[in-house]
């Protein structure tokens, strides 16, 4: 009897299919995966990927993403309850209504937001190019960032920019408090305390350094450190240990889970392939507008 990962790797060959996976998405996925990454990184291989099948192994915003830069791919999401709660806090009728009531302001979401949000907002931005994309807007112009008010005012206090913010946050890592990033120094002193932006800019203050998931991976295996408190959803300690023995990785808070991350498992992997279940789509005319701000995210240079 074939274990689940082998049926996995007959269906996939079947298919012709991709398998792409978040940094946060249990160790064994991201074991089996073709690719795994952070959302800039993912974005960018979905829209370099020719397959006919992408398999995306995240939240429901990640695969509409990689539907919107690979068209032309079937993207499966194994369990289409993966949402994202922070996405669901922008409603795209009051987005609608704060673009009529403030035509000249410039609105930057988030790439954790619904497709129907995206349609309706000027550029797109990741954890990972934040600073890139709002540095881009012209110092004139009024912004609105939405839908994390902690990355938008994290951003805001490192470009020294005015920016509007929305009203939303990852419930994830919205529960760090700078006392438990006190208490985790208190117990390894000698350890770099790195953070993920969607911290409120309290923990981001008190820690050394503040990244996307891709980020932290690469300070770290560039970094002459040997330990390190991670104030991120602890399924990137499945990377950072694999990609560097030797090295100490301490948990800011063993409860960072994100439950949508975790919902995803590899039956259902192996059953979105068999059947082709779970497929993302969205209508031809939401995409067209959709892409929009995802295509201009990745021209700025
Ligand atoms: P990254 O883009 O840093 O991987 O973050 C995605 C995310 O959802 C963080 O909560
Ligand atoms: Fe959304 Fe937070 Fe989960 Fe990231 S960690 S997918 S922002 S709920």
């Amino acid at each position: 009897m074939p274990t689940t990962a082998q049926e996995i790797a007959t269906l996939r060959k079947e298919r012709n299919a991709v398998i792409l996976a978040h940094n946060y998405v249990t160790g064994d996925i991201q074991d089996i995966a073709d690719f795994t990454g952070d959302s800039l990184e993912l974005s960018i291989r979905a829209k370099e990927i020719k397959a006919p099948v992408i398999v995306f192994c995240g939240v429901r915003f990640m695969a509409e993403t990689a539907k919107l830069l690979s068209p032309h791919s079937t993207v499966l999401l194994p369990n289409l309850y993966s949402g994202c709660p922070m996405a669901d806090m922008a409603d795209p009728s009051e987005v609608a209504a704060y673009r009529k009531a403030n035509p000249d302001t410039v609105l930057v979401a988030y790439v954790n937001s619904t497709a129907e949000v995206k349609a309706q907002v000027d550029i797109c931005c990741t954890s990972g190019n934040a600073e890139k994309i709002i540095r881009s807007i012209p110092p004139e112009k009024k912004i609105m960032f939405l839908p994390d008010r902690n990355l938008g005012a994290n951003m805001r206090n490192k470009l020294n920019r005015p920016m509007e913010l929305w009203e939303g946050f990852c419930p994830t890592h919205n529960k760090v408090t700078v006392e438990m990033v006190r208490e985790a120094r208190r117990l390894h002193p000698e350890a770099e305390v790195l953070v993920h932006p969607e911290c409120t800019p309290e923990v981001v203050a008190e820690a050394d350094d503040s990244l996307s998931t891709g980020g932290i991976l690469r300070h770290v295996r560039e970094s002459a450190k040997t330990q390190f408190i991670i104030g991120t959803e602890t399924g990137i300690l499945h990377r950072l240990q694999k990609e560097n023995p030797g090295r100490e990785f301490f948990c800011l808070q063993p409860e960072m889970l994100c439950p949508n991350m975790k919902k995803i498992t590899l039956r259902e992997v192996a059953d979105a392939l068999a059947d082709m279940r779970n497929v993302i789509e969205l209508s031809p005319e939401l995409m067209e507008r959709a892409v929009l701000p995802i295509e201009r995210m990745l021209a700025v240079k």
